[in-house]
C-alpha cells in the first residue's frame, strides 16, 4: 500500500532531528516547507521533502493526493483524557454559571463521584460504544492518538471493567490509544474515614493485577487538596514504577500540595496540569526531565487561573497540551481549540501550541520514536486543512477545520 501527498501547499513536519521532544527556543522551530511532498508505504513515512526533489521511481503504484490547497500537519496527540465514562453533568455546568465552584459541587456530592456512580451502574458494552463515538468525534477533529485513563469506577472490579472497555477499543478503533490507571482519583464512598486502606487496595491487589494483565501503559495519581496527599502519592507511583509501570502526576490543579516536587523527585514522565505552580518548583521540573502537560480547556471551563506555559517554556521544561477530556472540568476534545486557548490565554505562540500537541505530547506518551512528527520512518498520521497557513488553525477557532485524516497511511472516511 503506497499512498503519496504531493504539492502540499505547506508542510509542517515538526521535525525533530533524531531528538524525542523539542524544549526553549526549539519549540518554535516547526519545519515548514512550501510546495512538499510525502511518500508512505504500508503505513510508514518513507519520503518527505520538496516537490521537486522526490524520487518519482519510488511510486510504483500509489494512490495520490493533489494537496495543492492544503496544510499538512502531524495527527494531533491527547496526551491526558477521561475518555470512558457514562452521564454527564450539565446539571453541574449551569451551576458553575451561577458562581459555584468545582470545589463546592464536588463537596456537595457531585464532581467525580456523580461520574462514579453513573459509570459503575454502565456495562462495560455500554461503555465502550460511549468512548467509540467519543472516538470517532475526536479523530474528525485531527487527533490520531489519545491516552485513556481509568478512574470513575474506584473499586477493583469497576476499574477493571474501564480497562478492559479502553484495551478492547485500542484494538478495534483505528486512534492509537495509551490505556492509564487512575485508581487514585478521588476516594471511593467505601472507604470514607479510612483513606490509607484505599491506597493499600491500589498497592497491593490494584495495581500488581494491572500491570500482571498489562492493563495500562502508565499509573497517574490526582494529587491534589481533597483528594490524595503527596505521601499517599508517593507510595503509589512508587509501587507502580516497581512494577515496570510509567508514571504521571495531575499536579498542582485546585491547590499547590507539593505534587509537582514529587513529580521532579520521581522523575515521572509528565506532570499534568501545573496550574498553581511555582518558579522554584518549575526549576525542579526542568532538572528531572518531566515533562509539562498543560490543560487550557480546563482553566476555560472553570474560570480558573491558567499554567504558567510562557515560564515553563522559558526555563527549558518540555511542554505538551492536553484537552483533560472530562464530564467535569474540560467537556471538550478539540485540540485545535486548546491550541487557541494557549495561544490567547498563555502567551504560546502557534509554533509552540503546534510543537506541543504533536512531537511533545507523543513524548509525554513515550511514543516520540514512532509518532508525533512528519519523518521517514515514523507512523503516517497526518492531517490535512483547507486552511491558507498553519496559523489559522488556532486563529481561526470554534470551527472544524480539519479536511482529511491520514491513519497508519490510511485516509479515514466518516460517517
Ligand atoms: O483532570 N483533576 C481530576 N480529574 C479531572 C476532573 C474529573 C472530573 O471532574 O470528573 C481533571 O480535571
Ligand atoms: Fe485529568
Amino acid at each position: 500500500m503506497q499512498l503519496l501527498l504531493k504539492n502540499i501547499k505547506q508542510l509542517v513536519t515538526v521535525s525533530a532531528d533524531g531528538n524525542l521532544m523539542k524544549a526553549g527556543k526549539d519549540m518554535r522551530n516547526i519545519g515548514v516547507t512550501e510546495n512538499a511532498s510525502v511518500f508512505i508505504e504500508d503505513g510508514i513515512i518513507r519520503w518527505v521533502g520538496p516537490s521537486k526533489e522526490f524520487p518519482d521511481k519510488m511510486k510504483k503504484d500509489a494512490d495520490v493526493i493533489d494537496a495543492r490547497d492544503y496544510v499538512a500537519l502531524p495527527g494531533f496527540v491527547d496526551a491526558h483524557t477521561h475518555l470512558v465514562f457514562a452521564g454527564s453533568r450539565e446539571h453541574e455546568f449551569a451551576m458553575r454559571s451561577q458562581g459555584m465552584t468545582y470545589q463546592q459541587i464536588a463537596e456537595a456530592g457531585g464532581g467525580i463521584m456523580s461520574t462514579v456512580k453513573a459509570t459503575r451502574a454502565a456495562t462495560k458494552k455500554e461503555l465502550k460504544k460511549l468512548a467509540a463515538k467519543r472516538l470517532d468525534a475526536m479523530m474528525k477533529h485531527g487527533t490520531t492518538t489519545a491516552e485513556v485513563k481509568s478512574g470513575y469506577g474506584l473499586d477493583e472490579d469497576n476499574e477493571v471493567k474501564l480497562l478492559e472497555a479502553t484495551k478492547e477499543l485500542e484494538s478495534e478503533h483505528p486512534m492509537t490509544i495509551v490505556p492509564t490507571f487512575l485508581a487514585a482519583h478521588a476516594f471511593p464512598p467505601e472507604y470514607a474515614g479510612r483513606h490509607d486502606d484505599y491506597v493499600s487496595a491500589i498497592c497491593e491487589r490494584m495495581l500488581p493485577y494491572t500491570a500482571k494483565k498489562n492493563l495500562a501503559k502508565f499509573c497517574d495519581v490526582f494529587c491534589d487538596k481533597g483528594y490524595f496527599t503527596v505521601d499517599q502519592a508517593r507510595t503509589i507511583l512508587k509501587k507502580a514504577q516497581s512494577l515496570g509501570m510509567e508514571s504521571k502526576i495531575h499536579a498542582d490543579e485546585l491547590e499547590n500540595i507539593g505534587a509537582s516536587s514529587l513529580a521532579a523527585e520521581l522523575s515521572v514522565v509528565s506532570a499534568d496540569h501545573l496550574e498553581q505552580i511555582t518558579s522554584e518548583e518549575i526549576t525542579k521540573l526542568q532538572k528531572s526531565g518531566t515533562i509539562a502537560v498543560v490543560l487550557p480547556g480546563v482553566s476555560f471551563f472553570l474560570s480558573h487561573k491558567y499554567a504558567d506555559a510562557r515560564s515553563l517554556i522559558d526555563v527549558g521544561v518540555p511542554v505538551a497540551i492536553a484537552s483533560d477530556f472530562n464530564p467535569g472540568s474540560c467537556m471538550s476534545f478539540s485540540m485545535p481549540l486548546m491550541m487557541t486557548l494557549a495561544c490567547t490565554q498563555m502567551r504560546m505562540t502557534p509554533e509552540e501550541a503546534i510543537t506541543a500537541v504533536t512531537l511533545n505530547a507523543a513524548a509525554a506518551l513515550k511514543l516520540s520514536q514512532k509518532i508525533g512528527s512528519i519523518e521517514a520512518g515514523k507512523e503516517a498520521d497526518i492531517v490535512l486543512c483547507e486552511i491558507p497557513d498553519y496559523r489559522f488553525l488556532a486563529y481561526h477557532f470554534g470551527v472544524n477545520l480539519i479536511s482529511k485524516v491520514i491513519k497508519k497511511g490510511t485516509i479515514l472516511e466518516f460517517s
